[in-house]
């Protein structure tokens, strides 16, 4: 349990009630039968973050103060500390209060961490593949209610502007994303509105968050469309350019790979079914391998996961006549490459950023029907508290982390 409360005392009874670790740790098992000790009615069953927060509420009208969550902050690029934050307040119209359970870890909290995340602010709590537990809704919430276990969309959009009109939720022209321009999930809980919730009754906590990433693939392999026995290469064997195969996978597609990283390569091949791998040598061996997978068409879909501007500008020379290109890595260097190559294949570029709600849906009966299996993703977990530690770590390629997840209650 992350959640401490020190009391400054006003009374003998708010001080049982404000430091009742045993009640905390007790309300971080199941639900709880709501109790007198918990100073409310009996009879119903509660989920485990309403019995936390009612405790803090109680404390709270005995005149304690309180200072009572642990929160994980990046204070500036590669120092994280933990900090104590204030109990959020009640939820508003249309907002849920949600009890953080899992947060996994991507390559948007790496880059952030190492200062190379060009939409990253600091200081900032991160955390933005979110599986939650809901705590208490506001008024007008009808699509998820207390003890709803969910995934989080977390990219918060203004729901007027040009995109948001047009139904791109995901690129909202001031966008903002939790655990990255706004403060994410690494506490043990926070309001966010409802609309952003995806509940299931079947997956677990941490299949919930990683929800998210897999939508990130998802939307990507919605842009190109990819067509049964198309040749889709991928680039960049990360956790972005595995969830782009997971959804290039159901479409029926030939999937080809390409990675510097050779372990991440027999990853592909042994866990996702992927057909062809190939080395990326710099030599200009990748090419030909492409043409003899292809039969010299050269690949009618290629989708660039690296985040290296180095391959996002070569990526051009992988992609046949016609064919479409994908950046859904992100630089902040500029790309180049010469015209005359797009031009004469009459290439279509597009980019991919986030997801829309309706992936969230989707991908959460993927996994519910079993046609998306989540287990060679989870490589690597931590407690709440281990996490500073352990980060770093997971930043060296010979962790071999494809997904960390970190228990936050
Ligand atoms: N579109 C979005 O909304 C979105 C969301 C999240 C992350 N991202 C971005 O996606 C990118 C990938 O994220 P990730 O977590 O999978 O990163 P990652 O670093 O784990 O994976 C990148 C992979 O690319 C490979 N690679 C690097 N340079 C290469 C080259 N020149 N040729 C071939 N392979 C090369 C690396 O070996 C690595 O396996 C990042 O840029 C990240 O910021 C985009
Ligand atoms: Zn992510
Ligand atoms: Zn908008």
């Amino acid at each position: 349990m992350v959640c401490f409360v020190w009391a400054a005392a006003a009374s003998r009874k708010s001080v049982a009630i404000a430091k009742q670790p045993e009640f905390l740790l007790r309300s971080a098992e199941t639900p709880l039968r709501k109790t007198e000790e918990g100073g409310s009615a009996r009879g119903r069953l509660l989920p485990r973050a309403l019995v936390l927060r009612q405790t803090l509420a109680t404390a709270s009208r005995k005149g304690c103060r309180i200072f009572c969550m642990k929160a994980i902050q990046l204070e500036k690029p590669e120092r994280f500390r933990q900090i104590e934050i204030d109990p959020p307040s009640q939820p508003g119209v249309g907002e849920a209060l949600v009890s953080v359970q899992r947060v996994g870890i991507c390559g948007t909290d790496y880059s952030g961490y190492l200062g190379k995340m060009p939409f990253y602010s600091y200081p900032r709590i991160p955390g933005h593949e979110l599986g939650i537990e809901v705590a208490e809704v506001g008024e007008g919430v009808t699509n998820v209610k207390a003890g709803d276990r969910c995934s989080v969309e977390p990219y918060m959009n203004c729901q007027t502007c040009f995109a948001c009109r047009r139904g791109s939720s995901n690129c909202c022209e001031t966008l903002q994303v939790l655990g990255v321009h706004t403060d994410g999930g690494m506490r043990p809980q926070f309001i966010v509105p409802a609309r952003k919730l995806h509940k299931s009754a079947k997956l677990a906590l941490e299949q919930l968050a990683l929800v998210e990433t897999l939508a990130i693939g998802c939307h990507a392999v919605n842009r190109c469309q990819p067509q049964p026995k198309e040749n889709v290469l991928v680039i960049g064997a990360g956790p972005i350019g595995l969830s782009t195969l997971e959804f290039a996978k159901l479409t029926g597609a030939r999937m080809i790979v390409l990675d510097l990283n050779e372990q991440r390569l027999d990853f592909c091949k042994t866990k996702m079914g992927v057909d062809h791998t190939i080395v990326a040598k710099g030599d200009g061996s990748e090419l030909e391998e492409l043409k003899k997978i292809t039969d010299g068409s050269l690949a009618s879909i290629v989708i660039d996961a690296t985040g290296s501007n180095k391959s996002m500008s070569n990526a051009v020379n992988y992609v046949s006549h016609t064919g479409k290109l994908v950046f859904v890595g992100i630089t902040t260097a500029e790309i180049t490459f010469s015209h005359p190559i797009m031009h004469r294949r009459e290439m279509t570029f597009l980019a991919s950023r986030n997801a829309v709600p309706a992936d969230f849906a989707r991908i959460i009966k993927l996994i519910e029907d079993g046609k998306i299996d989540t287990r060679p993703w989870i490589t690597h977990k931590a407690k709440f508290d281990e996490v500073i530690g352990e980060f770093p770590r997971w930043l060296k390629p010979e962790s071999g982390v494809i997904k960390a997840i970190v228990e936050v209650q």
